[in-house]
């Protein structure tokens, strides 16, 4: 096993990564986002893998941010270093050609939310708390939460939870567009494998078509997003997937994605 940080498996081609130091709430140290984004790797390289979903460990927290413990060692270049660890492995996170699934089950705070918002959506349980609570620390976000929040939540919206530091609890942060679903936590796992599998069972070429167009469109004005759709939808009618699909449909049976882009 040689993972000591993080739980990786792999199971009917959905990835689990779970964060796995219960004792200080999953914190991440420089040995967590290093395995992080060994095991992000190892998905990049295994395409039999169609999903991945994000977890942690015991019924209290997903991730309660960066290691704490490490701070006070920080000089400014380690702590530009450390930053750019954490925007390297959030990069690589986001830019993973399948869609991932954040389970945040307890607290998601700093880099906890940034991995978070990172993927692809969030669901969380009942007890769940999101938030960047660095200012309170004296520090900002340093794993993209600055760049990412205001995005996805608006910028007032963003500039609130950093300026306070304030956590905000699962169903407020579900209102807010942040979360799309809240379980119970017993719940949390079952609903977010039952939205995996649906995932894993579509075809491997429209999804990631159907990400990389989001994602690249999200960065470009509505008319450049256009034409990488355009691009992107060709692409796929153009592949054995889209046959099959159109062919399932007029002879009334399930379809039998195989992936691949020629035949
Ligand atoms: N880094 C390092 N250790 C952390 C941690 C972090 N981000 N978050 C929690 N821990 C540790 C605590 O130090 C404690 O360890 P100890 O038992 O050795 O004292 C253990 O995890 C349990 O945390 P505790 O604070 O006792 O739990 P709680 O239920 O009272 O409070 C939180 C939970 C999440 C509200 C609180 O731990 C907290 O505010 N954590 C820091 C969150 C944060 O600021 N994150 C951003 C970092 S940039």
């Amino acid at each position: 096993m040689k993972y000591k940080n993080i739980v990786f498996q792999v199971e009917e081609g959905i990835a689990t990564i779970t964060f796995n130091r219960p004792e200080v709430l999953n914190a991440l140290n420089a040995e967590s986002l290093e395995e992080f984004s060994l095991a992000l790797g190892e998905i990049v390289e295994d395409e039999d893998v169609r999903v991945l979903v994000l977890t942690g460990a015991g019924e209290k927290s997903f991730v309660a941010g960066a290691d704490i413990k490490e701070f006070p060692t920080f000089n400014a270049l380690k702590a530009k270093m450390y930053s750019e660890m954490g925007h390297d492995a959030i990069d690589k996170l986001q830019e993973l050609p399948i869609p991932v699934i954040a389970a945040v089950n307890g607290y998601a705070l700093g880099g906890g939310c940034e991995v978070a918002i990172a993927c692809d959506f969030i669901y969380a349980s009942e007890n769940a708390m999101l938030g960047l609570p660095e200012i309170n620390l004296g520090i900002i976000p340093g794993f993209g939460g600055t760049q990412r929040l205001p995005r996805l939540v608006g910028t007032n919206m963003a500039k609130e939870m950093i300026f306070t530091g304030k956590m905000v609890p699962a169903q407020e942060a579900n209102k807010m567009g942040l979360v799309n679903k809240v379980c119970t936590q017993e719940q949390l796992m079952n609903e977010v494998n039952k939205t995996a599998k649906a995932i894993a069972s579509k075809g491997k070429v429209s999804m990631r078509a159907a990400k990389q167009a989001i994602n690249n469109g999200m960065n470009v004005d509505l008319n450049t997003g256009c034409r990488i759709e355009t691009e992107a939808f060709a692409l796929c009618l153009a592949s054995p997937d889209a046959k099959e699909g159109a062919y399932a449909f007029l002879e009334k049976r399930e379809a039998n994605f195989t992936g691949g882009y020629t035949s």
